[in-house]
């Protein structure tokens, strides 16, 4: 018997861990790890490669993904998935874990119908942004490494009197801004969900300036394509020298929190035996108030992910 592991789409912090557990607990249990290499892509070409021990030593602690990840248009071509299905019938392998987001889980669905292939989905994406699961693997690291730059740039913009714009990553959802802003005690944070209401904001702002506020700190999430508007904003209504810092992919990276580590560990140790109990299985395990289940495709990707009440809640969004 044999079960696979792949990363697709945006890499993300813990995805190491659970590829080292996923090696480690297939042994014990006499199932043989591969590899698949290079995400979806890797799959269609047949990088495939029986995993060992000495291939996971000394990988919890690092970020990325030692197996690579990748987004592929060509696995939305039949003949790809069949290539795809092909390749794995070579090596007998029955079953997938899949590390990825809900659009990773999608095409894997595709391929369950098609081929009957089994898998399990486990959420990985910095963005939090999936419907049904209140954790996705590297959330936690990478808000920890946007607090950490966050207070380096709270230093700098204190000495020097100055607005910071900051810009941080999570595609078409506010959860990592939300968040960061909440811990960091910015005081201004855009985010797709809401309509930012800047006449509210300014008001409160003027009023503090006047009262002798010297510096601050407004996060903005990508998704809203507003960072260089702010900045503009912010410099002509409080005349306030303002600068802006995209964090960038540096939130991608980074060696995994503990609680990235555990969680990937749990995640995976259960999607095997969510596999090995199942004969088919396309489903995704989720993580809500700190139990671990299993949901189907359809109910994952029905809906958009909801940033909770009490986040908007405790950023004074819903006054
Ligand atoms: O989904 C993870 C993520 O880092 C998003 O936050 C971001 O919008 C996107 O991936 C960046 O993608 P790329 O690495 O392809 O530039």
């Amino acid at each position: 018997m044999a079960y696979a592991i792949m990363c697709s789409g945006g890499d993300a912090p813990g995805m190491n861990p659970a590829i080292k557990k996923f090696v480690d607990y297939l042994y014990k249990l006499d199932i043989k790890p591969y590899f698949i290499y290079d995400g979806l892509e890797g799959l269609i070409d047949g990088t495939i490669k029986e995993a060992m021990h000495k291939d996971v030593a000394g990988i919890v602690n690092r970020g990325g993904t030692i197996i690579r990840s990748s987004r592929s248009k060509r696995f939305y071509e039949k003949r790809y998935r069949q290539q795809a299905y092909e390749n794995l019938q070579k090596y007998d392998i029955e079953a997938l874990i899949v590390l990825g987001g809900d659009g990773s889980f999608r095409a894997m669905d595709l391929f369950y119908s098609e081929f009957g292939i089994k898998f399990v989905g486990i959420p990985s994406t910095i963005d939090n942004d999936i419907y049904g699961t209140q954790y996705c693997l590297g959330v936690d690291t990478a808000l920890n490494v946007i607090r950490e730059n966050i207070d380096r740039i709270k230093d700098t913009a204190s000495s020097f009197s100055r607005a910071f714009v900051v810009e941080v990553m999570g595609r078409e959802c506010g959860y990592l801004a939300a968040i960061s802003a909440m811990v960091s005690g910015a005081e201004v944070c855009v985010i797709p969900e809401i309509d930012f209401d800047r006449e509210k904001m300014l008001k409160r702002l003027q009023k503090e300036f006047q009262e002798g506020r010297r510096y601050m700190l407004a996060v903005v999430a990508e998704g809203t394509h507003t960072t260089y508007e702010i900045k503009e904003w912010l410099e002509k209504s409080l005349h306030v020298e303002t600068r802006i810092s995209i964090l960038g992919h540096i939130q991608r990276g980074g060696s995994p929190s503990v609680k990235d580590r555990l969680i990937a560990f749990e995640f995976c140790i259960k999607a095997i035996e969510h596999l090995r109990e199942n004969k088919n299985s396309n489903s995704v395990i989720v993580y809500n108030d700190g139990k671990y289940s299993f949901k189907s495709i359809e109910q994952v990707v029905s809906k958009k992910y909801q940033i909770p009440t009490w986040v908007l809640e405790s950023l004074n969004y819903l006054d």
